[in-house]
């Protein structure tokens, strides 16, 4: 089961609640699978769900890179819309409980990595570059 970790944090006060939320979405996810029916309208919705959060939050983590001045924004960005791209596909190929774990599984990983390594490098950059006064 995927979960927070205070490990995860970047120092950036409302990326890391964002990314503490976007953990929860998918915990929450996580639980419904194995505890309930697949039931595609609630699948498709808290999918919906996680994609607009996702949309939201990554536009927010992008003009704070922009405001800093961060030197690996384009890298970034272009990241952060291959995911958006593969998280629309699997929208459409989850059909049953098997291909919703293949997705969950995809995205816990995708999300843990991403914030660790990249989002990672963001918060080094504040540290090494910026006042924190
Ligand atoms: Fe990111």
């Amino acid at each position: 089961m995927v979960k927070w970790d205070e490990k995860f944090r970047i120092g950036v006060g409302n990326i890391d609640y964002h990314h503490r939320k976007l953990v929860q979405i998918i915990a929450d996810l996580e639980e419904y699978e194995q505890s309930q029916e697949f039931e595609p309208h609630v699948v498709g919705d808290a999918l919906d769900t996680l994609c607009e959060y996702t949309k939201y939050h990554f536009k927010a983590e992008e003009e704070f890179m922009e405001k800093v001045d961060y030197p690996q924004l384009t890298e970034h960005k272009k990241i952060h819309i291959s995911f958006i791209e593969k998280v629309v596909e699997m929208q459409s190929e989850v059909k049953n409980k098997e291909t919703l774990q293949n997705i969950i599984f995809f995205l816990s990983t995708w999300l843990i990595h991403h914030i660790k390594q990249e989002d990672g490098k963001i918060g080094t950059f504040i540290d090494n570059n910026l006042e924190t006064n």
